[in-house]
């Protein structure tokens, strides 16, 4: 479908992004989100195309540093999963910095400081969108993991892994590979930019951090420059670009995101480094107008990625070209689900793979209702209920296979709640 701004004859939206010395595909990101963007999902993700950059879910630097199996499983990372940031939260500089070497030591392309959380957990420990409140405190962590990284140049060599070139899956060809894996090789390949050389120059990894817009909702409104102030003095210790995402705390994950406050701190920086936009992004339109609005740099989306994994590939597609590219089939849907399920269970185990799919059922279900030929939605809630109840990796894989072929739906569909940990 054509739209009526002309933003592909420029294709002024649709510039990869440069965080310090890595060069990304794209100019789109998946953001962190704890429990959910996993290495089987970035996978998922990176398979259909579009991804310039993906995220670990906020790790513990402690947990890291004693070898705690949770935190070694969030930060698990392979060749695949490339340029790949590594989030880090807390609020010691020494034990951030060290947390920083361990994750440059496993294979982090970028490392991302924690400035947005708003779960008490880490509020109260003075991390997260604590650091909001203390910006000297803020300012300090970044200072010194930056001059960590910088002791720990990166040869040509290792970038070459870090930024994924060679690895199975890379740019338009691989891309293209990766799909067949995930059964859409009907779809075109993703009009990922061929002329992009990775940077391959030694040099220390960049380090990024992710915030709010201000903790207060009252701050925000009377014009407080809390982040904006930040992210200027981010800039100054050597970070290399800043996400905002445009809530404040007190929001937590309600209300409107506040596209105004991204393009303050977008206004502050004023081109120094990247800041890229993030909070609510669910179809191409929203991207390109936060792209629009805010003069950012970059988005990074969550929350739809994990309805829709091949999000990136449409953005991507429509801020090139202006156009919406096809939507995948239900087949093509059905087969990102198996995709996502197996990898689960080779990376862990079949109970683990089993847990994570019927938690996310939701998620991936919520645009599978058609319209009946009377106009009513056709309910998928009995698919979501069968796989609920599956036990072993024969049911979970039979349960896609009936509903697949039409079975396990019926009933008014009614919008379900998800995500409600958020
Ligand atoms: C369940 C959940 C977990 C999240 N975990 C993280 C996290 O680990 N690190 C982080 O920086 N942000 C985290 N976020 C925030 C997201 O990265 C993102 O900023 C927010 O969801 C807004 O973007 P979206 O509307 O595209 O989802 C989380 C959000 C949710 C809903």
């Amino acid at each position: 479908m054509r739209m009526s701004a002309p933003i592909w004859q420029s294709g002024s939206l649709a510039k990869p992004l440069r965080i310090g010395s890595v060069q990304l595909e794209t100019n789109l990101l998946l953001a962190p989100i704890a429990g959910y963007c996993d290495l089987a999902f970035r996978t998922v993700c990176r398979e259909w195309g579009g991804v310039g950059l993906a995220c670990t879910d906020l790790l513990s630097p402690q947990g890291l540093l004693r070898g705690s199996a949770s935190s070694l499983d969030l930060a698990k990372t392979n060749d695949f999963d490339k340029p790949v940031g590594m989030q880090l939260y807390g609020s010691d500089p020494e034990i951030m910095a060290a947390g920083a070497r361990w994750a440059v030591e496993h294979g982090a392309t970028v490392i991302d400081i924690n400035m947005g959380c708003p779960v008490d957990k880490v509020t109260k420990k003075d991390g997260g969108s604590a650091l909001l409140t203390n910006l000297d405190r803020a300012v300090g962590i970044a200072k010194r993991v930056r001059e960590e990284l910088d002791r720990m140049p990166l040869s040509a060599e290792e970038w070459r892994r870090r930024m994924g070139v060679g690895a199975k899956g890379r740019g338009s060809e691989g891309a293209r590979e990766g799909q067949k894996e995930i059964g859409n090789a009907g779809l075109p390949p993703p009009s990922l930019p061929r002329s992009l050389a990775p940077s391959l120059t030694p040099g220390p990894v960049p380090l990024t951090c992710k915030m709010r817009i201000c903790w207060h909702n009252a701050d925000f409104e009377a014009g407080t420059q809390c982040s904006p102030h930040l992210a200027r003095m981010l800039a100054d210790v050597g970070v290399a670009a800043v996400t905002v995402h445009g809530r404040t705390t007190e929001m937590k994950f309600s209300g409107v995101v506040q596209l105004a406050g991204i393009k303050r701190v977008v206004d502050e920086v004023n081109g120094v480094i990247p800041v890229i936009g993030n909070g609510d992004v669910k179809t191409p339109q929203d991207a390109e107008r936060m792209l629009r609005e805010t003069g950012c740099d970059g988005v990074m989306i969550g929350r739809a990625a994990l309805t829709e994994p091949w999000l990136f590939r449409s953005v991507w597609h429509y801020l090139q070209t202006g156009e919406e590219i096809r939507q995948p089939s239900l087949e093509e849907k059905i087969a990102t689900i198996r995709r996502y399920f197996r990898l689960m269970q080779e990376h862990r185990d079949d109970r683990y793979a089993i847990w994570q799919i019927q938690r996310r059922i939701s998620w991936f279900a919520k645009k599978m209702a058609v319209k009946l030929p009377d106009g009513r939605m056709e309910s998928v809630k009995p698919f979501k209920e069968a796989m609920r109840t599956t036990k072993t990796p024969a049911e979970v894989e039979a349960c896609l296979d009936v509903f697949v072929s039409g079975g396990l739906r019926g009933g008014a569909e009614a919008e379900e709640e998800v995500g409600s940990e958020a």
